[in-house]
């Protein structure tokens, strides 16, 4: 079975003015399928650089990134758009629901756009609410919504296709301590229960401690990767993750 994710030998460089910033500088790095990846590093370490390559929202100078044995880096732009349809679930911060549809519908809408709506989409879109514990909420519009409810929309809408990979950046920043911690969990019960693959981005040794692993980026370079050991020993996450960057 090929790795959901491979990022091999990444650099990626911007043009900021008249000099040139090198955000990663040959990073790579495995999943396996299932696996819970937690991404930290300070801000401009370049996490969120790394997480749009792997999402093909950006391409890299230098080496590949190959999700399910597709090296993304060689689609042209209509079949990177359709790949990233179906085989890239994001979920973001700030949650980019569409504000005029129900849970439901945003929920719906990678599957609309893939033309993909029938009976059996229903039966499935209706086990992803229940799964999230949207129940009773799925006909309000994001603006009804708590935040966190937003943000299992946001996941909800990132798993109904299936995806190789469920990427996530900061999906806690915007949210209170309890909906961080339930989101926490629900993202932990998705790799564990369910066998999705997920890599999350975070500065945060409290919510990196929900994942499997923590790799750790410093200016651009990935200066180590460990197992964690749960959410209670997010103390230990925190200092061992102060080691590696100061
Ligand atoms: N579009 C861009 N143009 C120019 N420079 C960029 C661009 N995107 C990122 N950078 C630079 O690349 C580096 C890494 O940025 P990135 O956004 O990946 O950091 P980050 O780790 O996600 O930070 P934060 O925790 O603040 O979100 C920074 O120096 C940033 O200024
Ligand atoms: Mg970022």
């Amino acid at each position: 079975m090929a790795s959901p994710l491979v990022v091999d030998n990444v650099t990626k460089r911007f043009r900021q003015g008249d000099r040139t910033v090198e955000a990663l500088s040959n990073i790579s790095l495995e999943v396996q399928p299932g696996q819970f990846l937690a991404i930290m590093g300070h801000s401009g370490s370049g996490k969120s650089t790394l997480l749009h390559l792997m999402a093909g929202l950006a391409t890299a100078d230098e080496g590949h990134v190959v999700i399910n044995g597709t090296d993304i880096g060689k689609l042209n732009d209509r079949d990177l758009t359709l790949f990233r349809r179906r085989q890239i679930g994001l979920v973001f911060q700030s949650f980019n629901l569409i504000p005029t549809l129900s849970a439901q519908e945003n929920i719906e809408l990678p599957l609309m756009l893939d033309n993909q709506v029938n009976g059996s989409v229903s039966t499935k879109v209706n086990d992803i609410v229940q799964s999230l514990g949207l129940g009773h909420r799925v006909h309000h519009r994001p603006d009804a919504l708590s935040g966190g409810e937003q943000q299992r929309v946001a996941i909800g809408r990132a798993l109904v296709t299936d995806p190789a990979v469920i990427l996530a950046d900061e999906p806690t920043g915007n949210l209170d301590s309890l909906s961080s911690k339930s989101v926490c969990n629900l993202l932990r019960d998705l790799s564990v229960r369910d066998g999705k693959t997920i890599i999350m981005v975070t500065h945060e040794p409290s919510v990196a401690a929900y994942a499997q692993e923590v790799a750790v980026i410093r200016d651009g370079k990935l200066v180590a990767r460990f197992a964690t050991e749960g959410p209670e020993e997010s103390q230990k996450l925190a200092m061992r993750y102060q080691e590696c960057v100061k």
